[in-house]
Parts: structure tokens; C-alpha cells; sequence
């Protein structure tokens, strides 16, 4: 595991005293980054759906990084009236952010291309215009700061092979991605920014987004270990923080992807690993 010392001086914008904005912080990933990041000595704003799971999230945080440290604001990332008002309460409360999690995503499937227009609009609402709300918000203030900073918006292995399941979810997730990618490159390319983006690619997790488990499954990692992770990518400097499980190895994901993008450049059918006709060729693909 890499320590603390060694993230804090690699990374300034992780440093003692820093602040950290986490949507979707009162559950799972987002909340174990928080009492990650509360360890590590940094102030903490949780922006989650308000309610009692809020609450005790931030009561939670605050054992670890003292009252003073957390504000929890409840905020609906889908929209951008709250995610600005997030970012005024953040900087009036703590004087500036050096990280944002643009983290809060939901899993319920809407259903097939052509039904539940409203379904799928509500579940792109949060999983993609509420990354984009975060960075409209806080990107400028950010920016304006002069400061150090880190954007890591969380995306899904779904957003780049695209499985077969939730395709709402995967249009989403695939937004995400390529907003990040733009976004990355822009801030690369902003004269005197010294902040940079990441998109985080969680495996397998045990979460609130863990349908129907009341304990971890076996294939499953923890949140913990997924921060845990990110955070050895960040020192790194990774773009991608495409993060492993305990079934999906790095070697199976590369060649997940290699046989997505494959798609395009051999002329299959899209999805073709779940193609009857190509199913057999993925496996040996696998195997090789
Ligand atoms: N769990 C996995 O296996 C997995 C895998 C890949 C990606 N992800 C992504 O990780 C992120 C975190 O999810 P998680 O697995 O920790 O699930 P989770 O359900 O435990 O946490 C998600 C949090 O987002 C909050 N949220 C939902 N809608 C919101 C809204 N409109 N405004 C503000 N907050 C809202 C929820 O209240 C919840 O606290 C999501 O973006 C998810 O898509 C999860």
C-alpha cells in the first residue's frame, strides 16, 4: 500500500489542511474516499441526496476528521442550481478545493433503447450532466485559485465495453469517459493550470450500487480497496485508474477492451463477444 507521506508528497493538492469535494460521499466508493482522504488529514465536503444516510455518513467522517472538518451539503447533482450552490458553500466554508470526486452515479435500468425516455434522461441527468454540472462549478474557482488541484470523475468498465444489461447506464458512463478525456486535455492546455483530471474505472464493488447482496460478494473488492488503488494511481500520475477485482484481472480487462475497440477494426458486429457467432472466437481470444 502506498503511504500517506508518500501521497502527500507527491501530490500537493492532497496535502494536510486540503479540501476534498465528494458527491455521492454518503455510500460506498464516495464514502470511503472520504474517511480515507479525512485520515489523511484533509477537510471533507460530502454531497450526497440529503436524508438520514447523509447524516450519518457525516457524523461517521467527522469521528475521523473532527466536526470542524466536514460539511455535508445535500445536493441533487442533476442539477445545476445545487452543484453551484455546493461549490459557494465549499469555498465560503474552507476558502478553496483542491480535489473534486465527481462520484454520485445510480444503476437502475431504465430499460430498452426505445422505451422510458423519462427513465433514461433522469439516469443520464446524474451519471453524466452531474459530472459535467461539478466541473462547470468548480473548475473555474479552481482555476481561478492558482492552486494545485485534481478532478477524478468516476466512469465504469461499462462505459468502455459496453455490455450487454443497462444501456443507459453505459451511455452514460461512456460520456463520462470521453468527457474526461476532453476535459484532461483541456486543463493540459489551460495557460498557468496546475490541475489535473482522471477518470476512475472501479471493478467489481461492494456498495449501496451491489444489487441484492447483504454481504461482499467473493469477486468483489471493497471501496476501500478501490481508494486505496486510485490513490497509488494518482501518484503515479495515471489517467486511467482502471482498478482490478478479485475476479477481473488487468491482463482479462486489456483484453476486454482490445477485443471492444477489435469490433471497428475487423469489421464484426457491434457486441460481438456476446454474438452467437463470434462467442467462440472471444473465448479463444481469452484463452490466447
Ligand atoms: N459498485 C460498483 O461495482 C461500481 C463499478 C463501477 C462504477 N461504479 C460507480 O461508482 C460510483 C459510486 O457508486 P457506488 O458503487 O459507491 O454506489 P453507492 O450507491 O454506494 O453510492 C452512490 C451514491 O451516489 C448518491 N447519489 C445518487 N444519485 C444522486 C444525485 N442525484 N445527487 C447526489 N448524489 C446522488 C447515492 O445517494 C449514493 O450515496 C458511481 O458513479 C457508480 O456508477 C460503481
Amino acid at each position: 500500500m502506498t503511504t500517506d507521506a508518500e501521497i502527500q508528497s507527491a501530490l500537493p493538492a492532497l496535502g494536510s489542511g486540503s479540501v476534498a469535494v465528494i458527491t455521492g460521499g454518503a455510500s460506498g466508493i464516495g464514502l470511503a474516499a472520504a474517511r480515507r482522504l479525512a485520515a489523511m488529514g484533509l477537510k471533507i465536503v460530502l454531497a450526497d441526496i440529503g436524508g438520514a444516510r447523509l447524516d450519518e455518513a457525516s457524523r461517521a467522517v467527522a469521528t475521523i476528521a473532527g466536526g470542524s472538518a466536514v460539511l455535508a451539503v445535500a445536493t441533487d447533482v442533476s442539477k445545476a442550481d445545487d452543484v453551484d450552490r455546493l461549490a459557494e458553500k465549499s469555498f465560503d466554508a474552507f476558502g478553496g478545493v483542491s480535489l473534486l470526486m465527481n462520484n454520485a452515479g445510480v444503476g437502475s435500468n431504465p430499460g430498452k433503447p426505445w422505451e422510458n425516455r423519462d427513465g433514461w434522461k433522469r439516469l443520464l441527468d446524474i451519471n453524466f450532466w452531474g459530472v459535467v454540472h461539478g466541473v462547470e462549478a468548480f473548475v473555474p474557482r479552481m482555476l481561478a485559485a492558482g492552486k494545485p488541484g485534481l478532478i477524478v470523475n468516476t466512469g465504469s468498465k461499462q462505459g468502455i465495453t459496453t455490455p450487454p444489461g443497462n444501456l443507459a447506464y453505459n451511455v452514460s458512463k461512456s460520456g463520462v469517459k470521453s468527457f474526461t478525456e476532453g476535459l484532461a486535455h483541456a486543463l493540459r492546455n489551460e495557460p498557468g493550470a496546475n490541475i489535473a483530471a482522471h477518470l476512475l474505472i472501479p471493478g467489481f464493488t461492494f456498495t449501496g450500487l451491489t444489487e441484492g447482496a447483504t454481504e461482499k460478494p467473493a469477486g468483489a473488492w471493497t471501496g476501500e480497496q478501490v481508494i486505496d488503488f486510485m490513490l497509488a494511481s494518482l501518484v503515479r500520475g495515471d489517467f486511467y485508474i482502471l482498478c482490478p477485482d478479485n475476479e477481473a484481472t488487468r491482463p482479462m480487462d486489456e483484453k476486454r477492451m482490445a477485443w471492444a475497440i477489435g469490433d471497428i477494426i475487423d469489421n464484426r458486429p457491434a457486441l460481438s463477444r456476446w454474438h452467437p457467432d463470434h462467442k467462440d472466437a472471444f473465448a479463444a481470444f481469452m484463452e490466447s
